[in-house]
Protein backbone atom coordinates (compact mmCIF):
# COMPACT_ATOMS: atom_id res chain seq x y z
CA UNK A 1 0.00 0.00 0.00
CA UNK A 2 2.72 2.29 1.08
CA UNK A 3 4.26 4.69 -2.14
CA UNK A 4 6.96 4.13 -3.86
CA UNK A 5 9.77 6.06 -3.34
CA UNK A 6 10.67 7.33 -6.89
CA UNK A 7 8.64 9.42 -9.19
CA UNK A 8 6.78 7.50 -11.60
CA UNK A 9 7.87 8.96 -15.21
CA UNK A 10 6.37 12.06 -15.84
CA UNK A 11 6.03 13.39 -19.33
CA UNK A 12 3.96 16.51 -18.57
CA UNK A 13 6.48 18.93 -19.74
CA UNK A 14 3.83 21.97 -19.40
CA UNK A 15 4.30 24.58 -21.84
CA UNK A 16 4.13 28.14 -19.66
CA UNK A 17 2.07 30.30 -22.93
CA UNK A 18 -0.74 27.42 -22.57
CA UNK A 19 -1.66 28.86 -19.23
CA UNK A 20 -3.78 31.31 -20.49
CA UNK A 21 -6.99 29.66 -21.96
CA UNK A 22 -7.93 27.10 -19.29
CA UNK A 23 -10.54 29.14 -17.28
CA UNK A 24 -9.63 27.58 -13.57
CA UNK A 25 -12.76 26.50 -11.34
CA UNK A 26 -12.58 28.14 -8.03
CA UNK A 27 -9.35 29.48 -8.56
CA UNK A 28 -7.70 32.95 -8.47
CA UNK A 29 -6.88 32.68 -12.18
CA UNK A 30 -4.46 35.34 -12.15
CA UNK A 31 -2.80 34.49 -9.34
CA UNK A 32 -2.39 30.92 -9.99
CA UNK A 33 -0.82 31.25 -13.87
CA UNK A 34 1.37 33.77 -12.78
CA UNK A 35 2.84 31.12 -10.10
CA UNK A 36 1.21 27.69 -11.30
CA UNK A 37 1.19 25.09 -8.97
CA UNK A 38 0.83 21.80 -11.48
CA UNK A 39 1.00 18.35 -10.48
CA UNK A 40 2.03 15.92 -12.96
CA UNK A 41 2.03 12.21 -11.70
CA UNK A 42 -0.17 10.64 -8.95
CA UNK A 43 0.97 6.91 -7.03
CA UNK A 44 -1.06 5.57 -3.86
CA UNK A 45 -0.52 8.63 -1.37
CA UNK A 46 1.42 10.51 -3.49
CA UNK A 47 1.63 13.54 -6.09
CA UNK A 48 4.53 14.39 -8.01
CA UNK A 49 4.72 17.83 -9.67
CA UNK A 50 5.75 18.69 -13.00
CA UNK A 51 9.43 19.30 -11.88
CA UNK A 52 9.60 15.91 -9.87
CA UNK A 53 8.57 17.29 -6.10
CA UNK A 54 6.81 14.91 -4.24
CA UNK A 55 4.11 15.37 -2.20
CA UNK A 56 2.07 13.53 0.15
CA UNK A 57 -1.94 13.84 -0.52
CA UNK A 58 -3.34 15.28 2.54
CA UNK A 59 -6.89 15.98 0.98
CA UNK A 60 -7.28 12.99 -1.46
CA UNK A 61 -7.42 14.90 -4.50
CA UNK A 62 -10.77 16.58 -3.70
CA UNK A 63 -12.03 14.43 -0.68
CA UNK A 64 -12.37 11.80 -3.72
CA UNK A 65 -9.28 9.37 -4.00
CA UNK A 66 -10.32 7.54 -1.10
CA UNK A 67 -8.50 3.95 -1.92
CA UNK A 68 -5.20 6.32 -2.89
CA UNK A 69 -4.01 7.22 -6.75
CA UNK A 70 -3.66 5.12 -9.74
CA UNK A 71 -4.67 1.86 -7.90
CA UNK A 72 -3.57 -0.64 -10.47
CA UNK A 73 -7.24 -2.93 -10.32
CA UNK A 74 -8.96 0.14 -10.96
CA UNK A 75 -6.43 1.33 -13.76
CA UNK A 76 -7.32 -1.81 -15.30
CA UNK A 77 -10.57 -2.03 -15.08
CA UNK A 78 -10.63 1.62 -16.87
CA UNK A 79 -8.94 0.54 -19.34
CA UNK A 80 -10.03 -2.90 -20.15
CA UNK A 81 -13.45 -1.40 -20.50
CA UNK A 82 -12.31 1.23 -22.61
CA UNK A 83 -11.33 -1.43 -25.21
CA UNK A 84 -14.73 -3.11 -24.76
CA UNK A 85 -17.21 -0.72 -24.65
CA UNK A 86 -16.45 2.40 -24.64
CA UNK A 87 -20.21 4.18 -24.55
CA UNK A 88 -23.79 2.88 -24.57
CA UNK A 89 -26.81 4.70 -24.01
CA UNK A 90 -28.65 4.15 -20.79
CA UNK A 91 -31.69 5.80 -22.45
CA UNK A 92 -33.67 3.23 -23.74
CA UNK A 93 -31.20 0.55 -23.82
CA UNK A 94 -29.15 -0.54 -21.24
CA UNK A 95 -25.42 -2.30 -20.89
CA UNK A 96 -24.33 -5.13 -18.09
CA UNK A 97 -22.26 -2.92 -16.00
CA UNK A 98 -24.51 -0.37 -15.21
CA UNK A 99 -27.34 -2.91 -13.70
CA UNK A 100 -24.23 -4.85 -11.88
CA UNK A 101 -23.06 -2.08 -10.30
CA UNK A 102 -26.18 -0.23 -8.88
CA UNK A 103 -27.33 -3.62 -7.95
CA UNK A 104 -23.99 -4.28 -6.03
CA UNK A 105 -24.39 -0.66 -4.54
CA UNK A 106 -27.56 -1.05 -3.07
CA UNK A 107 -26.75 -4.72 -1.43
CA UNK A 108 -23.62 -3.83 -0.15
CA UNK A 109 -23.11 -0.12 0.81
CA UNK A 110 -25.65 0.39 3.88
CA UNK A 111 -28.08 -2.81 3.34
CA UNK A 112 -31.36 -3.46 4.40
CA UNK A 113 -32.39 0.11 5.05
CA UNK A 114 -34.31 0.71 2.23
CA UNK A 115 -32.21 2.71 -0.02
CA UNK A 116 -32.51 0.01 -3.14
CA UNK A 117 -32.75 2.12 -5.97
CA UNK A 118 -29.65 4.05 -7.49
CA UNK A 119 -29.83 6.77 -10.36
CA UNK A 120 -26.30 7.49 -12.16
CA UNK A 121 -25.30 10.94 -12.63
CA UNK A 122 -21.99 12.81 -13.32
CA UNK A 123 -21.17 14.18 -10.52
CA UNK A 124 -21.86 15.70 -6.83
CA UNK A 125 -24.05 18.65 -8.66
CA UNK A 126 -26.11 16.37 -10.40
CA UNK A 127 -27.00 14.26 -8.18
CA UNK A 128 -27.88 16.62 -5.98
CA UNK A 129 -29.99 18.17 -8.75
CA UNK A 130 -31.53 14.83 -9.30
CA UNK A 131 -32.52 14.12 -5.59
CA UNK A 132 -34.24 17.70 -5.36
CA UNK A 133 -35.70 17.19 -8.77
CA UNK A 134 -37.43 13.31 -7.48
CA UNK A 135 -38.45 15.03 -4.08
CA UNK A 136 -40.89 17.41 -5.94
CA UNK A 137 -41.63 15.11 -8.67
CA UNK A 138 -42.51 12.39 -5.89
CA UNK A 139 -44.78 14.47 -3.99
CA UNK A 140 -46.75 15.07 -7.10
CA UNK A 141 -46.54 11.62 -8.35
CA UNK A 142 -48.27 10.66 -4.63
CA UNK A 143 -50.99 14.02 -5.38
CA UNK A 144 -49.23 16.12 -3.15
CA UNK A 145 -48.00 19.14 -5.49
CA UNK A 146 -48.40 21.44 -3.12
CA UNK A 147 -45.26 20.44 -1.52
CA UNK A 148 -42.80 22.56 -3.80
CA UNK A 149 -40.29 23.95 -1.27
CA UNK A 150 -36.88 22.86 -0.40
CA UNK A 151 -35.04 23.65 3.04
CA UNK A 152 -31.25 23.75 2.98
CA UNK A 153 -28.87 24.94 5.55
CA UNK A 154 -26.55 28.06 6.04
CA UNK A 155 -23.05 27.02 5.33
CA UNK A 156 -23.63 23.63 3.35
CA UNK A 157 -22.43 23.26 0.16
CA UNK A 158 -24.36 20.96 -2.61
CA UNK A 159 -22.29 21.12 -5.92
CA UNK A 160 -23.05 24.55 -8.35
CA UNK A 161 -26.27 23.81 -9.73
CA UNK A 162 -28.76 26.08 -9.49
CA UNK A 163 -30.39 23.67 -7.29
CA UNK A 164 -27.20 22.93 -5.23
CA UNK A 165 -26.20 26.85 -4.67
CA UNK A 166 -30.00 27.62 -3.99
CA UNK A 167 -29.97 24.94 -1.26
CA UNK A 168 -26.42 25.55 -0.29
CA UNK A 169 -25.47 28.59 2.22
CA UNK A 170 -22.05 29.61 1.06
CA UNK A 171 -22.23 33.16 0.51
CA UNK A 172 -19.47 33.29 -2.22
CA UNK A 173 -21.26 30.67 -4.32
CA UNK A 174 -24.42 31.94 -4.40
CA UNK A 175 -24.00 36.25 -4.49
CA UNK A 176 -23.52 36.42 -7.92
CA UNK A 177 -26.05 34.37 -9.20
CA UNK A 178 -29.38 35.87 -9.16
CA UNK A 179 -32.94 34.81 -7.62
CA UNK A 180 -31.62 31.24 -7.98
CA UNK A 181 -34.46 28.59 -7.15
CA UNK A 182 -37.92 30.12 -6.12
CA UNK A 183 -39.20 28.30 -2.45
CA UNK A 184 -36.24 28.13 -0.70
CA UNK A 185 -35.09 28.77 3.01
CA UNK A 186 -32.56 27.56 4.75
CA UNK A 187 -31.83 25.72 8.55
CA UNK A 188 -29.00 27.71 10.61
CA UNK A 189 -25.72 26.20 10.60
CA UNK A 190 -25.14 23.94 13.43
CA UNK A 191 -21.55 25.12 14.30
CA UNK A 192 -21.14 27.29 17.17
CA UNK A 193 -17.60 27.87 18.29
CA UNK A 194 -18.56 29.45 21.31
CA UNK A 195 -19.43 26.69 22.32
CA UNK A 196 -18.07 24.32 20.18
CA UNK A 197 -14.50 24.57 19.48
CA UNK A 198 -11.72 21.72 19.59
CA UNK A 199 -14.62 19.64 20.29
CA UNK A 200 -12.95 16.36 19.72
CA UNK A 201 -15.70 14.31 17.07
CA UNK A 202 -19.46 15.32 17.67
CA UNK A 203 -19.75 18.41 19.63
CA UNK A 204 -22.37 17.62 23.01
CA UNK A 205 -23.61 20.94 22.30
CA UNK A 206 -26.14 21.92 19.59
CA UNK A 207 -29.01 19.36 19.09
CA UNK A 208 -31.56 21.73 19.51
CA UNK A 209 -30.65 23.02 16.48
CA UNK A 210 -32.55 20.72 14.33
CA UNK A 211 -35.90 22.17 16.19
CA UNK A 212 -35.21 25.11 13.13
CA UNK A 213 -36.86 22.63 11.13
CA UNK A 214 -40.26 23.37 13.35
CA UNK A 215 -39.83 27.08 12.96
CA UNK A 216 -39.95 26.95 9.35
CA UNK A 217 -42.92 24.37 9.41
CA UNK A 218 -44.15 27.07 11.41
CA UNK A 219 -43.52 30.00 8.67
CA UNK A 220 -44.05 27.95 5.69
CA UNK A 221 -46.51 24.93 6.65
CA UNK A 222 -45.45 21.61 6.04
CA UNK A 223 -48.16 21.39 3.69
CA UNK A 224 -45.92 23.28 1.38
CA UNK A 225 -42.28 21.71 2.15
CA UNK A 226 -41.07 18.79 -0.39
CA UNK A 227 -37.64 18.01 1.34
CA UNK A 228 -35.30 18.92 3.65
CA UNK A 229 -30.86 18.31 1.90
CA UNK A 230 -28.02 18.69 4.65
CA UNK A 231 -24.56 17.33 4.26
CA UNK A 232 -24.37 15.17 7.80
CA UNK A 233 -21.31 16.43 8.23
CA UNK A 234 -20.45 19.60 5.98
CA UNK A 235 -17.21 19.58 4.24
CA UNK A 236 -16.52 22.29 1.71
CA UNK A 237 -17.83 24.79 4.51
CA UNK A 238 -14.67 23.56 6.72
CA UNK A 239 -15.86 19.98 8.08
CA UNK A 240 -18.59 21.27 10.56
CA UNK A 241 -19.67 18.12 12.35
CA UNK A 242 -23.31 17.68 13.24
CA UNK A 243 -24.01 18.16 17.56
CA UNK A 244 -25.06 14.47 18.89
CA UNK A 245 -28.75 13.53 18.47
CA UNK A 246 -29.14 16.54 15.53
CA UNK A 247 -29.35 14.27 12.39
CA UNK A 248 -31.60 12.25 14.51
CA UNK A 249 -33.97 14.61 15.68
CA UNK A 250 -33.89 16.55 11.80
CA UNK A 251 -35.58 12.53 11.20
CA UNK A 252 -38.34 12.84 13.49
CA UNK A 253 -39.52 16.08 12.42
CA UNK A 254 -39.25 15.15 8.56
CA UNK A 255 -41.23 12.11 9.57
CA UNK A 256 -43.64 14.33 11.52
CA UNK A 257 -44.45 16.66 8.71
CA UNK A 258 -44.48 13.98 5.83
CA UNK A 259 -41.06 15.45 4.40
CA UNK A 260 -38.01 13.83 2.87
CA UNK A 261 -35.00 14.06 4.33
CA UNK A 262 -31.98 14.00 1.70
CA UNK A 263 -27.98 13.06 2.43
CA UNK A 264 -25.78 14.66 0.19
CA UNK A 265 -22.82 12.33 1.10
CA UNK A 266 -20.66 13.17 -1.80
CA UNK A 267 -17.70 13.42 0.99
CA UNK A 268 -18.71 11.37 3.72
CA UNK A 269 -19.96 8.28 1.36
CA UNK A 270 -17.29 5.60 0.38
CA UNK A 271 -15.60 5.05 3.85
CA UNK A 272 -14.63 8.65 5.04
CA UNK A 273 -16.42 8.34 8.17
CA UNK A 274 -15.89 3.93 8.50
CA UNK A 275 -19.04 3.09 6.51
CA UNK A 276 -20.35 3.11 3.31
CA UNK A 277 -22.62 6.12 3.97
CA UNK A 278 -22.67 8.64 6.94
CA UNK A 279 -25.88 7.65 7.37
CA UNK A 280 -24.90 4.10 8.68
CA UNK A 281 -22.20 6.08 10.85
CA UNK A 282 -25.16 8.26 12.12
CA UNK A 283 -27.67 5.42 12.80
CA UNK A 284 -30.33 7.51 11.09
CA UNK A 285 -31.65 6.62 7.09
CA UNK A 286 -32.54 9.32 4.62
CA UNK A 287 -34.56 8.94 1.92
CA UNK A 288 -32.31 9.97 0.03
CA UNK A 289 -28.19 9.76 -0.70
CA UNK A 290 -26.32 11.86 -2.95
CA UNK A 291 -22.76 10.50 -3.82
CA UNK A 292 -20.06 11.39 -5.90
CA UNK A 293 -16.43 11.30 -5.32
CA UNK A 294 -15.34 8.01 -3.87
CA UNK A 295 -17.76 6.53 -6.32
CA UNK A 296 -15.09 5.82 -8.35
CA UNK A 297 -12.15 6.60 -7.05
CA UNK A 298 -12.50 9.61 -8.52
CA UNK A 299 -10.96 7.89 -11.68
CA UNK A 300 -13.47 8.42 -13.61
CA UNK A 301 -16.07 11.63 -13.12
CA UNK A 302 -19.97 9.99 -12.10
CA UNK A 303 -22.37 10.33 -9.20
CA UNK A 304 -25.42 8.57 -7.96
CA UNK A 305 -28.20 8.87 -6.04
CA UNK A 306 -29.70 6.41 -3.88
CA UNK A 307 -33.83 6.67 -3.46
CA UNK A 308 -35.79 4.38 -1.01
CA UNK A 309 -37.96 1.68 -2.41
CA UNK A 310 -40.72 3.47 -1.67
CA UNK A 311 -39.98 6.61 -3.39
CA UNK A 312 -39.33 4.83 -6.49
CA UNK A 313 -42.35 2.18 -6.05
CA UNK A 314 -44.21 5.76 -5.78
CA UNK A 315 -43.23 6.83 -9.79
CA UNK A 316 -43.85 3.45 -11.06
CA UNK A 317 -47.37 3.02 -9.22
CA UNK A 318 -48.52 6.58 -10.68
CA UNK A 319 -47.67 6.32 -14.15
CA UNK A 320 -50.12 4.79 -16.56
CA UNK A 321 -49.12 1.89 -19.03
CA UNK A 322 -45.60 1.65 -19.87
CA UNK A 323 -45.03 5.64 -19.89
CA UNK A 324 -41.67 6.85 -18.60
CA UNK A 325 -42.02 7.16 -15.11
CA UNK A 326 -39.21 10.17 -15.07
CA UNK A 327 -38.16 12.81 -17.46
CA UNK A 328 -34.59 12.87 -16.34
CA UNK A 329 -30.82 11.88 -16.79
CA UNK A 330 -27.92 12.76 -18.25
CA UNK A 331 -26.49 11.10 -21.87
CA UNK A 332 -23.17 9.64 -19.35
CA UNK A 333 -25.85 8.10 -16.74
CA UNK A 334 -24.24 4.87 -15.98
CA UNK A 335 -21.24 5.84 -18.46
CA UNK A 336 -19.58 1.98 -18.81
CA UNK A 337 -16.28 3.62 -17.78
CA UNK A 338 -17.80 4.68 -14.57
CA UNK A 339 -19.36 1.59 -13.98
CA UNK A 340 -16.37 -0.32 -14.51
CA UNK A 341 -14.13 2.28 -12.32
CA UNK A 342 -17.11 2.06 -9.92
CA UNK A 343 -16.78 -2.12 -9.74
CA UNK A 344 -13.31 -2.47 -8.92
CA UNK A 345 -13.13 0.40 -6.99
CA UNK A 346 -15.64 -1.34 -4.72
CA UNK A 347 -13.49 -4.68 -4.97
CA UNK A 348 -11.01 -2.42 -3.51
CA UNK A 349 -12.56 -1.15 -0.57
CA UNK A 350 -13.68 -4.54 0.25
CA UNK A 351 -11.45 -6.53 -0.45
CA UNK A 352 -8.24 -4.38 1.31
CA UNK A 353 -10.85 -3.10 4.25
CA UNK A 354 -10.87 0.14 3.85
CA UNK A 355 -13.88 1.37 5.72
CA UNK A 356 -12.70 -0.56 8.68
CA UNK A 357 -9.43 0.44 7.89
CA UNK A 358 -10.67 4.41 8.41
CA UNK A 359 -12.58 3.58 11.31
CA UNK A 360 -9.22 2.18 13.10
CA UNK A 361 -7.29 4.97 12.31
CA UNK A 362 -9.60 7.65 12.89
CA UNK A 363 -9.20 7.70 16.94
CA UNK A 364 -5.18 8.04 15.87
CA UNK A 365 -6.24 10.64 13.34
CA UNK A 366 -8.20 13.07 16.35
CA UNK A 367 -5.35 12.88 18.85
CA UNK A 368 -2.75 13.81 16.31
CA UNK A 369 -4.91 16.50 14.68
CA UNK A 370 -5.27 18.13 17.86
CA UNK A 371 -1.94 18.27 18.90
CA UNK A 372 -2.72 21.43 17.36
CA UNK A 373 -4.57 23.30 19.57
CA UNK A 374 -2.06 26.30 20.83
CA UNK A 375 -0.46 26.68 17.60
CA UNK A 376 -0.12 30.55 16.25
CA UNK A 377 -3.10 31.22 15.35
CA UNK A 378 -5.62 28.30 15.48
CA UNK A 379 -8.79 28.87 17.16
CA UNK A 380 -10.94 25.80 16.39
CA UNK A 381 -10.10 22.42 15.45
CA UNK A 382 -12.69 19.49 14.20
CA UNK A 383 -12.46 15.95 13.19
CA UNK A 384 -14.47 12.99 12.29
CA UNK A 385 -13.93 9.37 11.12
CA UNK A 386 -10.37 10.73 8.03
CA UNK A 387 -12.56 13.83 7.93
CA UNK A 388 -10.02 16.61 9.36
CA UNK A 389 -10.18 21.09 9.88
CA UNK A 390 -7.87 23.56 11.25
CA UNK A 391 -9.57 26.99 11.54
CA UNK A 392 -7.45 29.90 11.60
CA UNK A 393 -7.76 33.70 13.18
CA UNK A 394 -8.53 35.43 9.88
CA UNK A 395 -5.79 38.11 8.64
CA UNK A 396 -7.59 41.56 9.57
CA UNK A 397 -8.92 42.57 6.37
CA UNK A 398 -7.57 40.23 4.10
CA UNK A 399 -9.75 37.36 4.64
CA UNK A 400 -8.83 33.51 3.93
CA UNK A 401 -5.17 34.74 3.21
CA UNK A 402 -3.67 33.75 6.12
CA UNK A 403 -4.87 29.87 5.66
CA UNK A 404 -3.88 30.15 1.81
CA UNK A 405 -0.34 30.95 2.73
CA UNK A 406 -0.32 28.05 5.27
CA UNK A 407 -1.74 25.51 2.93
CA UNK A 408 0.93 27.25 -0.48
CA UNK A 409 4.02 26.67 2.50
CA UNK A 410 2.76 23.57 3.51
CA UNK A 411 2.52 22.49 -0.22
CA UNK A 412 6.52 23.46 -0.79
CA UNK A 413 7.04 21.16 2.36
CA UNK A 414 5.64 18.26 0.75
CA UNK A 415 2.27 18.29 1.44
CA UNK A 416 -1.00 19.17 0.15
CA UNK A 417 -3.76 20.65 2.57
CA UNK A 418 -7.13 22.06 1.08
CA UNK A 419 -8.15 25.59 2.43
CA UNK A 420 -11.39 27.11 2.36
CA UNK A 421 -12.03 30.33 3.71
CA UNK A 422 -10.42 30.27 7.39
CA UNK A 423 -10.07 26.62 7.47
CA UNK A 424 -7.48 24.02 6.40
CA UNK A 425 -9.15 21.04 5.64
CA UNK A 426 -7.73 17.53 5.64
CA UNK A 427 -9.09 14.09 4.35
CA UNK A 428 -5.97 11.69 3.43
CA UNK A 429 -6.90 8.65 1.63
CA UNK A 430 -7.79 5.70 3.35
CA UNK A 431 -5.00 4.13 2.87
CA UNK A 432 -2.73 6.54 4.65
CA UNK A 433 -0.52 5.12 7.65
CA UNK A 434 0.15 6.71 10.95
CA UNK A 435 3.45 8.43 10.56
CA UNK A 436 2.17 9.81 6.80
CA UNK A 437 -0.43 11.41 9.31
CA UNK A 438 2.40 12.50 11.21
CA UNK A 439 4.15 13.89 8.69
CA UNK A 440 0.53 15.58 7.96
CA UNK A 441 0.72 17.33 11.25
CA UNK A 442 4.04 18.36 11.65
CA UNK A 443 4.46 20.06 8.52
CA UNK A 444 1.26 21.69 9.03
CA UNK A 445 2.67 23.23 12.34
CA UNK A 446 5.85 24.15 10.95
CA UNK A 447 3.75 25.96 8.64
CA UNK A 448 1.58 27.47 11.24
CA UNK A 449 4.40 28.45 13.05
CA UNK A 450 6.39 30.50 10.10
CA UNK A 451 3.03 32.23 8.73
CA UNK A 452 3.05 35.59 10.16
C1 LIG B 1 -21.43 17.69 -0.21
C2 LIG B 1 -21.15 17.97 -1.64
N1 LIG B 1 -22.16 17.98 -2.52
C3 LIG B 1 -21.95 18.21 -3.82
C4 LIG B 1 -20.68 18.42 -4.30
C5 LIG B 1 -20.48 18.70 -5.75
O1 LIG B 1 -19.82 17.66 -6.35
P1 LIG B 1 -19.17 17.88 -7.82
O2 LIG B 1 -18.05 18.84 -7.65
O3 LIG B 1 -18.75 16.49 -8.20
O4 LIG B 1 -20.26 18.40 -8.68
C6 LIG B 1 -19.61 18.40 -3.42
C7 LIG B 1 -18.24 18.64 -3.90
O5 LIG B 1 -17.31 18.79 -3.16
C8 LIG B 1 -19.83 18.18 -2.06
O6 LIG B 1 -18.85 18.18 -1.17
Amino acid sequence: MSAPSTAPETNCNIDQSTLGAFWMPFTANKAFKRSPRILAKAKGMHYWTEDGHKVLDGTAGLWCVNAGHCNERIVSAIQKQAAALDFAPTFNMGHPLAFEYAHRLCQELMPGKGLDQVFFTMCGSTAVDTALKVALAYHKARGDGSRFRLIGRERAYHGVGFGGISVGGMLPNRRAFGPMLPGVDHLRTTYDREHQAFSKGQPEWGAHLAEDLERLVGLHDASTIAAVIVEPVSGSAGVLVPPYGYLKRLREICDAHGILLIFDEVITAFGRLGKGMGAEYFGVVPDMVTCAKGLTNAAVPAGATFVQKHVYDTFMGATPGDGIELFHGYTYSGHPLAMAAGLATLDVYQDEGLFERAAALAPYWEETLHALKGHPHVVDIRNLGLMGAVELAPRAGKPGQRAFQVFTTALHKGVMVRVTGETIALSPPLIVEKGQIDQIVTTLSQALHEVA
